[in-house]
């Protein structure tokens, strides 16, 4: 079956039409760029606008940066604070006027990479980070995908992770690879005492210069690259778009 995949994220929401069955996408993405935070309602617009431009009239998924449960939003970080209490099934569905399914954007990138990309065939437990505006996290194991709020783990001064070690704070702190490396590396440390992932798939646009950084970080994992870079949140909300129905 085929759904349309969108992925929300903190600078743009993307969407596209999947392939469910190859993870294939089936036209070009179309982005919206988000300069300013939207709104609920405007970013509901920004939703119809993709499901207009691909004509679109079958199964939604959604990726959204926040806590997600039961199509309720619970958190939202580094979106309008407006979206926290929202039933963002309800809010997207009818501005769309497709049913819609939400999900949390990082588990969609897992379900998507452990179904077609990097984590393909692996049953091991597997942590997956997307690196961007926030860190966003999920655990994986026996094709059992658990989202989770790891880029809010209280780090320095108590201050959120991802305000340290997202790839938006090397571009605003103008931080060299060795040095956000180091961040980074220290993070990875912590997340391996509690967890001790088998794998740890880095994703976000910043996974696709993972050469530049995966030298400089010592985890006892392997670690690779998402297989979709940044096009696995686009995929994975598909793939959940299309189970819900
Ligand atoms: C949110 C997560 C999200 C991550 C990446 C964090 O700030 O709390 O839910 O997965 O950003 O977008």
């Amino acid at each position: 079956m085929n759904a349309l995949g969108i992925d929300i994220g903190g600078s743009a929401l993307k969407g596209a039409p999947v392939d469910t069955k190859t993870g294939r996408l089936l036209a070009e993405r179309h982005r919206i760029a988000t300069p300013e935070r939207f709104t609920p309602a405007r970013m509901a617009r920004a939703v119809a606008a993709i499901v207009r431009h691909f004509d679109w009239n079958g199964p939604v998924g959604i990726g959204f940066p926040g806590v997600i449960q039961g199509g309720r939003i619970r958190t939202a970080a580094n979106l309008h604070p407006a979206f926290v209490g929202r039933d963002g099934r309800a809010l997207f569905g009818r501005a769309s006027g497709c049913p819609v399914a939400l999900i949390n954007d990082a588990a969609a990138a897992a379900h998507a990479e452990m179904k077609f990309g990097a984590g393909r065939g692996f049953a091991g437990k597997t942590l997956l980070l997307t690196l961007g505006t926030g860190v966003g996290s999920a655990l994986a194991q026996d094709g059992v995908i658990i989202p989770a709020e790891l880029g809010h783990l209280p780090w320095k001064g108590g201050r959120p992770a991802e305000k340290h070690v997202a790839s938006s704070v090397k571009e605003r702190k103008d931080l060299s690879w060795p040095k956000w490396s180091r961040r980074l590396d220290r993070y990875l440390a912590v997340l391996e005492t509690v967890f001790w992932p088998e794998l740890i798939i880095i994703g976000g646009g910043v996974s696709a210069k993972h050469a530049k950084f995966f030298p400089h970080l010592r985890t006892r994992a392997k670690l690779v690259p998402a297989e979709f870079f940044n096009e696995a949140g686009i995929v994975g909300a598909a793939l959940h778009g299309a189970a819900q129905r």
